[in-house]
């Protein structure tokens, strides 16, 4: 017999298909709402929350997407979701002082963040790093002409957008042909053991230790529910195919708590 750990309460009746943000079932339009919100309220802890829940994991994480992307100097890449900035800056130093990186999110107190993170000081003198700019704008309707980018990356952004492959069609847009998408997300992890140790500490430590030092009810609650609504890598993969994206690939890490996808876009019209 096949061994199935479940828990009744992550698994059961008590998560029904439809979106659900926090503890209480809430409609979509709701939803772009409370996740502006929520994303609004827990910027100023965000760092720091999120390095205590991933015990620090984050930033190779990271740093693994953006190498993912193959950036040269000279480059304009787009941070989409971009919080706090931690990929635009990694960006921004792949692509050097002649290259460019925009970050974009809808929540303003992040943007503000990554914005105060990110300004230079005094000591710098001359730039040593590319041209950074930090935008509020929306994933699914980006403030862009057609081809203005080399390479777009994403962290942990798509599963908290209304409309991902909207999205991802925004993303095709304004990248070139041929330009790189790399995205970072929660993801399926296949071991069923692994799985479960995993649902459980998501739903206790994480979502406990969340509370504690990000001060929302429920921000890290919405988190693992988030995560077990979105799209496992194949899936994943599909949407990337269906959204004009060509040469899509998926790399677990963390025995895929979390994936990196890699893409290019496909000619225009593919
Ligand atoms: C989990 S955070 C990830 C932040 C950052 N990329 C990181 O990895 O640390 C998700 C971000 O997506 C942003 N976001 C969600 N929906 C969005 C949308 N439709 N347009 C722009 N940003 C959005 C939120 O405001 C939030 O800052």
């Amino acid at each position: 017999m096949p061994l199935r750990l479940r828990f009744p309460w992550i698994h059961g009746q008590s998560l029904p298909d439809g979106v659900r943000a926090g503890r209480r079932a809430i409609s979509p339009e709701e939803r772009v709402d409370y996740v502006r919100r929520m994303f609004s309220a827990i910027a100023p802890r965000y760092d720091l929350t999120n390095t205590v829940i991933s015990a620090g994991l984050h930033l190779p994480w990271k740093r693994r997407t953006v190498a993912a992307l193959g950036l040269r100097m000279g480059e304009r890449a787009l941070d989409l979701c971009c919080g706090t900035g931690d990929l635009a800056r990694m960006m921004a130093e792949a692509v050097g002082p002649n290259g460019s990186v925009v970050g974009v999110d809808f929540a303003a107190p992040m943007i503000a963040e990554a914005a105060q993170q990110t300004a230079p000081s005094p000591r710098d003198g001359a730039p040593r790093s590319s041209r950074r700019a930090f935008l509020i704008g929306d994933a699914m309707s980006l403030p862009f002409a057609p081809a203005s980018f080399d390479a777009v990356a994403v962290a942990f952004g798509l599963r908290n957008v209304a409309d991902p492959a909207a999205a991802l069609r925004e993303i095709h847009r304004v990248l070139r042909s041929g330009g790189r998408l790399a995205i970072l997300e929660f993801a399926r992890v296949p071991n069923p053991v692994f799985r479960a140790l995993y649902d459980l500490y998501s739903f206790t430590l994480l979502a406990g230790l969340g509370r504690l030092v990000s001060g929302h009810p429920d921000a890290y609650w919405y988190l693992p529910v988030s995560v077990r609504h979105w799209l496992d890598q194949a899936a994943m993969l599909r949407l990337l195919g269906e959204t004009g994206f060509v040469n899509a690939t998926c790399r677990n890490l963390a025995q895929g708590v979390v994936a990196i996808y890699r893409a290019e876009a496909g000619a225009r019209g593919a």
